[in-house]
């Protein structure tokens, strides 16, 4: 693999204050699509492409991303979570983009490359970790609403701390009852740009209100839970979690899945099914709502302390984060964090 390292390190930023997503390590990998195949990936240093301004993806979103951490140890160890299932979700998006699949062995091994070349960039203290974002866009310079025939695959890195600038802190959500982030059929099971294009409008109009983000429900009946856009949802009522089934318009996410699977195995009742608000209105009103809490890869687990829904706030466990959520952040967070085991075989060693 082509290596190019860059001459101009930057000063790494102060590690206790990271933010989520604004610093980016001194590399990045590349990987460019044209004449029916990929090229080989490489190693180059962080810095502007240039791009026609007609390329499609400018003009149509033909784009997919992933989202993805490596931790180190003390002992310099470096590890990534469960990037198989990104890559695999990743190449199932690009299918539903009609967009090209690729090797997702010759990108991980490309990737490990690229995250040992990093290794200073990756903090170490609790909560925080080196972010992975995969990339894809259509980079062909033409007008014509059709697939584009070119393509650039890049991989960006970013030293992370808590998605949520309160951190662990309970998040306030407002339901949006007007507009919607997917339809059955459309592309809300793909992890592709414009499901989060069309998804700001309900996250200004929850901040607007003094909320962190919004839930958004599903498109035919503005009825059933879906997600948050950042994260998937989970409610825990009267003991039993229940988080949406994936019908189609909802992100497989990969923490959704690991939540459900440490649950089962740690002898939780868990439910995927259709969850109406009204379902979820009930069971506070009668005391049997006990938790809620949204997974994700940026957002781990986050409790959920308040949720708006027709002009009233529930208050979930008193704004505070309730045992279930203690138990699976500790538990994820733990495996990904090496201190305790990987009892699913998630943690993959890069060094
Ligand atoms: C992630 O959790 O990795 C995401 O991609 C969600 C968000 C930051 C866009």
């Amino acid at each position: 693999m082509k290596i190019t390292l860059t001459k101009q390190p930057k000063q790494k930023p102060d590690f206790s204050k990271l933010g989520f997503g604004k610093y980016f390590t001194d590399h990045m990998l590349v990987m460019d699509y044209k004449d029916g195949a990929w090229g080989e990936p490489e190693i180059v240093p962080f810095e502007p492409f240039e791009m026609s301004p007609a390329s499609n993806v400018l003009h149509y979103a033909q784009g997919i991303f992933e989202g993805a951490k490596a931790y180190k140890n003390e002992k310099g160890e470096i590890t990534v979570f469960r990037i198989d299932d990104n890559f695999i979700r990743m190449n199932n998006s690009a299918t539903r983009l009609c967009m090209p699949t690729f090797d997702a062995k010759v990108v991980k091994d490309a990737l490990f490359e690229l995250l040992k070349i990093e290794k200073d960039w990756i903090p170490t203290a609790k909560g925080t970790a080196l972010y992975i974002r995969p990339t894809m866009i259509a980079n062909q310079p033409v007008l014509g609403v059709h697939a584009s025939h070119v393509y650039k695959f890049f991989i960006i890195l970013s030293p992370v701390g808590s998605y949520y600038a309160n951190g662990l802190e309970p998040t306030k959500i407002l339901v949006e009852e007007k507009y919607v982030r997917a339809a059955i059929g459309g592309t809300g099971e793909a992890k592709c740009m414009g499901n989060y294009a069309c998804s700001l409008i309900g996250g200004e109009i929850a901040n607007q209100k003094g909320y962190d983000q919004c839930l958004w429900l599903d498109a035919a009946e503005h009825k059933y839970v879906e997600e948050v856009g950042s994260m998937n949802m989970f409610f825990v009522i009267d003991g039993v979690v229940i988080t949406p089934a994936l019908v189609g318009s909802i992100l497989p996410g990969i923490t959704r899945n690991s939540c459900i699977q440490v649950l089962k195995k740690y002898g939780y009742k868990v439910e995927e099914r259709r969850i109406s608000m009204d379902e979820v209105y009930d069971a506070y009103k009668s005391g049997k709502l006990n938790e809620s809490f949204g997974s994700g890869t940026a957002a781990v687990i986050s409790p959920v302390g308040t949720i708006g829904y027709h002009g009233e706030d529930m208050l979930i466990n008193n704004g505070e984060m309730g045992p279930i959520t203690k138990f699976l952040y500790d538990k994820i967070t733990g495996i990904q964090n090496r201190v305790e085991p990987d009892e699913f075989n998630w943690v993959t060693k890069v060094n």
